[in-house]
């Protein structure tokens, strides 16, 4: 007893060495208890950031952050992969659990789950065959599903140590970069990321993404979070009601890849102009949901989705400026990785609405353009809002 309280005190001393250091300094030699010992304290957390030692990945530390808002909303983000490890919000009756999948230590990402909330880069989704022709010059990718090029290759985004700089001041930010190295996984050029995570006190997740290359590259930033809002796995997201604000999406090939044509989604069991439950007409989607929408209006960031949950209340609307989204079914979990607390995670136990720019839009001459230019900014804004309906 009198050894455990010691720790709590080395550790909730380390706590705040690493909070006013801003930075992962590596001051810290705490383990993956730290983030036990860190939730229980997280009860009397103020608005900010504060962050636990979690470890420590191509000899890089590697840090849990948690990012409270004045509702006592707290967000949880690793800099391994830049991946939201979980999201905590009250459900009608007020009682709080995590609407995203995610561990509560480090070992649970190194196993290399399926992208779980994740940042995805250099390139989100697929690039068929992986490769691609940019000024003339062809592009070869590490290939990492079948044939094709998928979220970023072997060691996307999604599986590197991000350098972090948490808010200083009660705002809860966190702000994430990374340098991909010209030719990591054949993209050409070296790209400077930057990606600012912000828990508002409306209660959304602000995920700004900023790039600048030093050679034209293709580019397409998104974030991969797996959200069940019964906060359950148990339940799957079959219940859960959804709305695309989408006229048209992108079918595919047999390899995921888009045919290239714009499809209108009236008639087919891709509407999902007025809201419908998920699982009304999944069985008419062979696999299941895994389709890019191309979603109307653009330029500016408008409301692209409303997801509802009328078990525990919960709604999420996503806002974004891009041009597509990825609704993904969760169709390839299939029991066997297991959450923190060991309830296997089965087929369509949570979904995916990630913002982003078409699949293989580099081999796609009538998609927009993903190539970034040297000299210009890459620039994008994505927000998940997360309310409650008595
Ligand atoms: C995306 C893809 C899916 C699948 C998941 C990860 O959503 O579109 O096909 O690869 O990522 O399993």
């Amino acid at each position: 007893m009198k050894k455990f309280a010691g720790a709590i005190l080395l550790l909730s001393i380390s706590m705040v060495v690493v909070t006013s250091c801003g930075n992962n300094s590596g001051t810290t030699t705490a383990t993956n208890d730290s983030t036990t010992t860190h939730d229980s304290m997280q009860n009397t957390t103020k608005p900010g950031v504060t962050s636990a030692d979690w470890g420590e990945s191509d000899g890089k530390k590697v840090f849990s952050y948690t990012l409270t808002n004045k509702n006592n909303v707290q967000v949880k983000i690793t800099n391994y992969g830049g991946t939201i490890t979980s999201w905590t919000t009250p459900d009608r009756n007020g009682n709080k659990s995590s609407i995203v999948l995610g561990f509560d230590n480090l070992q649970g990402y190194l196993a290399h789950p399926p992208y779980f909330g994740a940042l995805i880069g250099r390139y989100g989704n697929r690039i068929a065959n992986g490769k691609f022709t940019l000024n003339g010059k062809t592009y070869t990718l590490a290939t990492n599903n079948g044939k094709n090029a998928l979220h970023g290759g072997l060691k996307g985004f999604d599986k590197v140590v991000w350098d972090a700089t948490p808010s200083a001041d009660n705002t809860a930010s966190l702000t994430l970069n990374y340098l991909s190295k010209d030719g990591e996984e054949g993209y050409p050029g070296n790209l400077n990321a930057t990606v600012k995570y912000t828990l508002t006190d409306a209660d959304e997740l602000e995920i700004e993404y900023t790039a600048k290359t030093d050679k034209a590259t293709p580019v397409n930033l998104t974030n991969h979070s797996y959200f069940n809002l019964t906060g359950d796995v148990n339940n799957t997201i079959l219940n859960e009601t959804l709305q695309i604000d989408a006229d048209r999406y992108t079918p595919v090939d047999t390899t995921l890849i888009p045919t290239g044509k714009l499809e209108p989604v009236a008639g087919t069991p891709f509407d999902f102009r007025q809201p419908h439950k998920i699982g009304e007409r999944i069985d008419q989607v062979p696999g299941g949901y895994d389709h890019n929408f191309v979603l109307n209006g653009g330029g500016s960031v408008r409301r692209v989705a409303t997801l509802t949950d009328s078990l525990s209340g919960r709604k999420l609307e996503v806002y974004s400026d891009q041009p597509g989204l990825q609704f993904y079914t969760g169709n390839f979990l299939d029991g066997t990785i297991k959450t923190s607390d060991g309830k296997p995670i089965n087929k369509h136990a949570a979904l995916c609405l990630e913002t982003q720019h078409f699949p293989d839009s580099p081999n796609q001459p009538g998609f927009p353009s993903t190539i970034l230019q040297p000299g210009t900014s890459y620039h994008t804004v994505t927000r998940y809002k997360v309310s409650v309906e008595k």
